[in-house]
Parts: structure tokens; sequence; C-alpha cells
């Protein structure tokens, strides 16, 4: 089929960048921030490592090979002649789960936004300390703000989108890449200047061991290492769909694993110097990025500034995440025939529709509740912890079990036996791996 040159990335780097710039996003920064706080620090970061290498990586050159293999979109990732046709479901629930992410995802990355404009101005700077926990309250449960700026981002997500693959996600990535990587590694180097700091560095590299006997550890360290990764939401399997040439999949899998990985260091070692100087707790929450950081800001030096950096961080890197969920149910759309930009207003449309509940759900709806769990915990309830090691499963049993064995050892680019390693990983490991993650999280 022939495509289009604005169809495809201009090459390797603008891949991986994309790729990159579709793991790095609110998961770096905000998630990894709290789950490691929540869950030890230190050790919570080994297992991570642990589950990217021997479990993320591997499921990310699955959909880098499921993508590539058909230089399509997730619908057609799920179809060969040896696989029944129901196997398109797979590609149905990925795009689901994308466009289920993006509704709350959108409306956190709100927050940012406007938590970033609020530096900018000098309304936030302004705020004692003690008034920014409630002024966080405050803001999200107010029955228009949240709606506002998720309005906001969302269209940001569009306008990127319907530019296009080289044109829009590409140069997207290649702008703001570098930028963030510069600016975690600055915001990391300052913080590590604040007297205490070595505290932090304690929490995130010395290990407590004794926190590897809670079984929760586990459960939230592979559950962060596929949502940070970005993989099992059709997003990587997608973009591998506009790579001109495959022979280096893995060698782009372990860039991607590692640029993410990496910036999660580095933005925890931004993150706990500053949250350990100030007194606070680590062990915050959700709310660690948008309470416990700001009051720190309000004290340090320099802090209306650090305040600035920090949430432009977070904004931008939540752009390129949001315009690769996006992107997923788009590509399906754009290559059915209809028009890319109209297709990106109308999902992008449908996701701010099906966020209004979540976004609403800390203001005037706060008192609906599932199981204890507010609307937007809910859905990423739903979506993050339950259907998307569904849909890890799925990728890895296709690429596994339904394509033909040297199709998959071929498609990786991998030495022989590597290539054996990563395809015995993809049949037996990661399977299970993610069964025993659901099965731990029903009756954990
Ligand atoms: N990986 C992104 C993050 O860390 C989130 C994301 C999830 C992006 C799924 C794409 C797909 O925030």
């Amino acid at each position: 089929m022939e495509r289009s040159a604005g169809d495809a990335w201009t090459g390797r780097a603008g891949f991986i960048l994309a790729a990159i710039g579709g793991a790095i996003g609110l998961g770096n920064i905000w998630r990894f921030s709290y789950v490691a706080g929540e869950n030890g620090g230190a050790v919570f970061l080994l297992v991570y490592g642990l589950c990217v290498v021997l479990i993320g990586l591997p499921v990310l050159l699955s959909e880098f090979v499921l993508g590539c293999r058909v230089r399509g979109d997730v619908l057609l990732a799920f179809s060969h002649p040896r696989a029944a046709r129901a196997w398109r479901g797979a590609g149905v629930l990925a795009a689901l789960v994308a466009f289920l992410i993006l509704s709350y995802y959108s409306v956190i990355a709100g927050w940012a936004f406007r938590y970033f404009v609020s530096y900018l101005d000098g309304t936030l700077p302004a705020l004692p300390r003690e008034a920014l926990p409630a002024a966080f309250r405050d803001f999200v449960a107010d029955p228009l703000q949240p709606l506002f700026w998720h309005a906001l981002f969302m269209t940001l997500t569009t306008v990127v989108v319907a530019a296009g693959i080289a044109r829009g996600i590409e140069r997207a990535s290649r702008i703001l890449m570098p930028v963030l990587a510069a600016m975690v590694i600055l915001l990391a180097g300052y913080a590590l200047t604040l007297p205490g700091a070595s505290r932090g560095l304690a929490f995130l590299f010395a290990p407590d061991w004794s926190a590897l006997a809670t079984p929760r550890l586990y459960l939230a360290a592979l559950g962060q290492a596929f949502f940070s990764l970005g993989v099992a939401m059709g997003v990587m399997i997608t973009y591998a769909g506009y790579v001109r040439s495959p022979e280096r999949l893995a060698s782009s899998a372990a860039a991607v694993a590692a640029g993410d990985t990496l910036f999660a260091v580095v933005a925890g070692m931004a993150i706990f110097p500053i949250v350990f100087a100030f007194g606070m707790d680590p062990a915050f929450g959700p709310a660690l990025a948008f309470v416990t950081l700001p009051q720190v800001f309000a004290v340090m030096p320099g802090g209306a500034w650090v305040g600035v950096a920090f949430f432009f961080l977070l904004s931008a890197a939540a752009l390129t995440s949001a315009v690769s969920l996006l992107e997923v149910p788009v590509a399906i759309a754009a290559r059915l025939g209809l028009p890319r930009a109209t297709v990106a207003v109308a999902f992008a449309a449908g996701a701010f529709a099906a966020g209004i509940p979540s976004a609403l759900g800390t203001g005037p709806w706060r008192e609906v509740s599932f199981a204890g769990r507010g609307i937007l915990e809910t859905v990423d309830f739903l979506a993050a912890d339950l259907l998307l090691p569904v849909v890890g499963i799925v990728v890895v049993l296709f690429v596994g079990w339904v394509l033909p064995r040297e199709e998959s050892l071929s498609q990786s680019g991998l030495p022989p036996r590597l290539s054996r390693a990563w395809l015995a990983v993809v049949r037996y490991l990661a399977p299970v791996a993610m069964v025993a993650f659901l099965v731990t999280l029903a009756f954990g």
C-alpha cells in the first residue's frame, strides 16, 4: 500500500524520539514519584528496573514487531493469515484502552497545565505555604476550572495529531524532548545542592530490604513499568506502524526503555531531595506533585521559577503522551481513508466528553464512588490496572504463539540467540507475570 510522505517518520531518530515522547509523561514524574514514595523508594526502584528489563522491554519489542510487520495500525497489527478474525478484537480493545486513558490523562495534564500558567503569572507564588493544599482542593473542586483546562489540553493534543506524523508528532517530539531532558537535569542539579538533599538520594538509592516482603511492591513496580513505557495500549504498535525500515527495532526499543527509565530516575533525583530537604513526607500519594512540591517551592530560594520549570516539564511531557494515545484511534480512521484532521477533532472531542465525569469527580460529583474509589480513580483502575495487563497478555500471546515462530524471530532483528531468549520471555515469562499481576490485583 502506498503511503503519502507525511505518513511516516522521517527516519529512525524521529521514530525513537516520538516513542520516547509517548513513554515519558505524567507517569515518569507525577506517578513515578508518588508510587516510589509509597513503596519504599530504593527497593521499588530496583524491582521496577528489573520489571522494565525483564518484561517491559520484551513487550515493547513485541509491539514494535507487531506494528512494523504490517506497517499499519492496531487493527492490522492483529491480522495474520494464521490468526482467527476474532484477534482483531484485540486491536479494538487496545484502541479502547488508549481512548479511556486519554480521557482522564488529559484531566490531570490539565491540572499540570493550569499550575504551569499560575506559576508563570505569579498567582501561585503569591500564596503563603499554608494556603497551598486548600488552593489545590478548591481548584479541583471547582465545577468549571478542571473542565476548562481539560478542554484546553485536549485542544493542544488535537493540534499536534492533526498536523500528522512527521510534521506534527515527530516535530513536537524533536522540539520538546531535548528541552525536557535539559530541564529535568537542571532541576535535579539544583535539588542536589539543597542542604539535606542526601536524605532524598538515600531514599531513592539506599534500599531497605525488608520492603521486598510486601507483595504490593511487585504489583506497583510491574504496573508502573507498563504504564511508564507506554506499552499495552496500542501506542507503540501504532508508532511502529509508521517506521520505514525495520532492521533495528530491538535497539530502538532498548533506547526507548533506557530513555524512559533514566528520565524517571533523574526526575526522582529532582523531587526526593526537594521533598526531604524540607521535611515533607514522600508517601503523600497522587497529590505529591500538586500539594507537597508547591509547598516546598513556596519556601525555597527561587522556588517560583522552579515551579514554572517543574510544571512546564509535567505539562509538556504529558502532551507528547496524550498525543500518542490519541494517535491510536486516529491511525485506524486515517487508514480507512477519513481525513486525519477531522478524525483527530472527533476522537479528541469524544475523549474530552468521556473525561468529563473524571474532571467533575473531584468537584461536584465527589460523592460518587465505586468500591471506595472516586470517578477518576475508578477509570484509572479499570484502564491502567485491569485492562492494561489484559492487552499486554493479548500482545504477547499473539507475538509468541500466533505469529509463526520464524516470523517473530526474524522480525525482532536480534541476533539468533538473543532473539530466542526474547521469544521465550514473550511466550512464558511475560504472560505468567501479567496473569500473576491480575490475580494479585483481584485477591491481594
Ligand atoms: N507512558 C506515559 C506516561 O508515562 C503514559 C502513557 C500511557 C502514554 C499509555 C501512552 C500510552 O505518562
